[in-house]
C-alpha cells in the first residue's frame, strides 16, 4: 500500500468555480446530432423530434453551456441552409467527415432543443470557406430583435424573439492541415480580428474566441498562438485549447499522467497570453476556453476507421468515433476535471467534446436506449459538487510513477472546492497496482464531518477495460468508498483519512457538522458520518 500526506490551502483560493467549467460540445459530425439528440419517431421523441431519454441524460450530467455545430464541420457549413422551412432544406455534402447533412436540425431547433435541456449555446462561425461578412450576418439573425431584413427573416422562421447568443467561436482549428480552408497564423489572426471587430459592431454584448492550437503537439503550437493574439489581443475575450489523450502502445501509466500534460499545456497558454497582454498593453482579459477535451483514441480512427470515411459512400449519420470507454478512461476524465479546477483562475471554459455518441459520456441506439458511458460519472458528479471557490491542493510529498511521457509525475491527483462550510475533495490514484492512503490535512475548517464518499474503479471480477454497454448500462458506476474518516479535534483544523482503490477517481464531501445532514441524492446517515458505507447512489 502506498501513502501520502495532502495539505489544502484554504487561505487563497485559486478561483470561484465556473459553470462554465461545465461545458461539452454536440457537432453534425456522425450520430451526435441524428439518432443522438434528435430521432423523430423514437418512442421517447417529444413533438419536435428529440429523445427526451437522452435530454434527460443531458440534464443529469449537468452541463452548462454546449458548443455547436462543430467542429470541423462548422469550416463548411452555410448557416442559411440550416433555417426556413424544414422541407425546402437543402441537402449537403458534408466534406469534412464524408458524410450526408439533411439540415433537418439547424439553428433554430438547436437553440431549442438546448433551451430545454438548460444549457447555454456556444455558437461557432464559419472562417473556413466564408468570412467576415457572413459571420456578422449570422450574428444579426440571431441576436437582433427585429427591423432588418436577417433578424425578420428570423422572426419568419418561426422566432420572434432573439437567440441572445452570448459566446461565439471564431472558427475552428484552423492550425490543422485536416481543416477546410485551413491558414497560416497571420492570415487565421488577420481574418478573426476583422471578424471580431465587425461582430463587436453589430452586438458589442458577445464573448468571442479566437482558435488556439489543435493540441499541444503541433508543430505551430506556441508561436501560432502569440501570433493570433498579437492580432486579436484586446478584440476576443478567450482563446480556444483543444486537448484529447488515448493509451497509446499499453502504456497505462502515460495515459494516467494525461492531465500533467494539461497542466502543462494550460500554464504554456496562459504565460503566452500574459506575455502579449503585457507587449502590447491590453487591459482587456483573456481566458482560456478549453472548448475540446477528452479521452478519443485518435490514433485508431486515423490509422483504421478513417479510411472507409475518405473511400466509401456518403451516407447520413454515419457511426463516428463510437468510442466506448472503459474504467481507465473514467479515471483519466476523472483528473482532467481535476486539471480544469487547478486552473480556474486562468480556464474560463471548458467542453467535454463531445456529448452524444461521438467519444462521448452519453451513448443511445437508433430505436434503441441511451446509457451513461464510464466517463459520465466523474462529470456529472464533478459538475454538480464542485462549488464555491476551487482550493490548490498540495500532493507534493506524495510517491511518484515514472511515466514515458511525462517523467515522474505524483501517484495522485487532486482538487478541491469550498462552498461555505462544505469541503469537496476529488482523488485520482494513478496506480494501476497499489491502494493509496491518503492523510489530508485541511486546516482553518474545523468540525468537518462527512456527508458523502464515492468512488468508481474496476469492478469485481472485471477488468480496466471494462465499460458499459446498451445491455449492460450499468457494469461500471460509481460504489460507496468506504473506510473515511474524518478527525475535527482540533478548533483549527480537520484531518481527513481515507484508503483510495488501486486505479480510481474518488469524490469525498465534507461539511460542517451542523450541516453534515446527507443531500436529497445521498441516502447516508451523517450520524454515522466518519466511516462511511454508502449505498450506490447510482442504482
Ligand atoms: O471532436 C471531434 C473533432 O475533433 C472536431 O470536429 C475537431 O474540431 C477536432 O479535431
Amino acid at each position: 500500500m502506498l501513502t501520502a500526506s495532502l495539505r489544502l490551502n484554504t487561505r487563497t483560493p485559486v478561483a470561484p468555480v465556473n459553470p462554465r467549467l461545465f461545458g461539452s460540445f454536440v457537432e453534425h459530425m456522425g450520430r451526435a446530432v441524428y439518432t443522438g439528440i434528435f430521432e423523430p419517431g423514437h418512442e421517447t421523441a417529444d413533438a419536435a423530434g428529440f429523445r427526451s431519454d437522452v435530454a434527460d441524460l443531458v440534464r443529469e450530467l449537468g452541463v452548462s453551456i454546449v458548443r455547436y455545430p462543430g467542429g470541423n464541420f462548422v469550416s463548411g457549413f452555410k448557416w442559411e441552409d440550416s433555417v426556413g422551412p424544414v422541407d425546402e432544406r437543402p441537402v449537403r455534402l458534408d466534406a469534412a467527415w464524408h458524410s450526408i447533412e439533411t439540415n433537418r436540425v439547424g439553428i433554430h431547433e438547436f437553440a431549442a432543443w438546448a433551451a430545454s435541456a438548460g444549457v447555454e449555446v456556444m455558437q461557432a462561425v464559419n472562417l473556413g470557406t466564408r468570412g467576415v461578412a457572413e459571420a456578422a450576418e449570422l450574428l444579426e439573425y440571431c441576436n437582433i430583435p427585429r427591423g432588418t431584413a436577417l433578424s425578420d427573416a428570423r422572426r419568419a422562421n418561426g422566432a420572434d424573439e432573439p437567440f441572445d447568443i452570448r459566446v461565439w467561436c471564431l472558427g475552428n482549428e484552423m492550425d490543422g492541415p485536416w481543416q477546410i480552408g485551413h491558414k497560416t497564423a497571420d492570415e487565421y489572426g488577420r481574418l478573426a480580428a476583422e471578424t471580431a471587430r465587425l461582430m463587436r459592431f453589430v452586438d458589442p454584448r458577445i464573448e468571442l474566441v479566437a482558435a488556439g492550437s489543435s493540441n499541444a503537439d503541433m508543430p505551430t503550437f506556441g508561436s501560432w498562438e502569440r501570433t493570433v493574439l498579437t492580432h486579436t489581443a484586446g478584440l476576443v475575450d478567450h482563446i480556444s485549447v483543444h486537448a484529447y489523450y488515448e493509451e497509446l502502445d499499453g502504456d497505462a501509466e502515460s495515459f494516467l499522467a494525461s492531465a500533467v500534460g494539461l497542466d502543462r499545456y494550460l500554464e504554456e497558454v496562459a504565460q503566452i497570453i500574459d506575455e502579449v497582454r503585457a507587449e502590447a498593453g491590453i487591459e482587456r482579459p483573456i481566458g482560456i476556453s478549453v472548448d475540446e477535451w477528452n479521452v478519443w483514441y485518435q490514433t485508431r480512427f486515423n490509422e483504421v476507421d478513417k479510411e472507409p470515411l475518405l473511400t466509401g459512400e456518403w451516407n447520413e449519420a454515419p457511426r463516428l468515433i463510437e468510442d466506448e470507454y472503459g474504467v481507465t478512461d473514467a479515471v483519466v476524465v476523472g483528473s482532467l476535471l481535476n486539471s480544469l479546477l487547478r486552473h480556474g483562475d486562468r480556464v474560463s471554459m471548458a467542453n467535454l467534446a463531445q456529448l452524444v455518441n461521438v467519444i462521448a459520456p452519453i451513448r443511445s441506439e437508433p430505436g434503441g436506449p441511451a446509457w451513461r458511458q464510464t466517463t459520465f460519472h466523474p462529470f456529472e458528479r464533478t459538475a454538480r459538487f464542485a462549488r464555491g471557490e476551487i482550493l490548490a491542493v498540495d500532493v507534493s510529498g506524495a510517491p511518484v510513477v515514472e511515466t514515458q511521457k511525462y517523467g515522474a509525475v505524483p501517484v495522485v491527483d487532486a482538487a478541491a472546492t469550498r462552498d461555505g462550510d462544505e469541503v469537496v475533495l476529488f482523488f485520482v490514484n494513478r496506480s494501476t497496482t497499489d491502494e493509496l492512503a491518503l492523510s489530508v490535512d485541511i486546516p482553518d475548517v474545523a468540525g468537518l464531518a462527512l456527508v458523502d464518499a464515492e468512488t468508481l474503479t474496476v469492478p469485481e471480477g472485471l477488468d480496466r477495460h471494462a465499460s458499459n454497454t446498451a445491455t449492460e448500462p450499468a457494469r461500471v458506476g460509481l460504489v460507496p468508498l468506504a473506510g473515511v474518516e474524518v478527525s475535527s479535534g482540533t478548533e483549527v483544523s480537520s484531518t481527513v483519512s481515507v484508503t483510495l482503490p488501486a486505479l480510481s477517481w474518488s469524490i469525498i464531501r465534507l461539511a460542517a457538522t451542523s450541516a453534515a445532514a446527507p443531500s436529497a441524492s445521498s441516502p447516508s446517515d451523517a450520524s454515522d458520518a466518519t466511516t462511511s458505507s454508502l449505498g450506490d447512489t447510482r442504482a
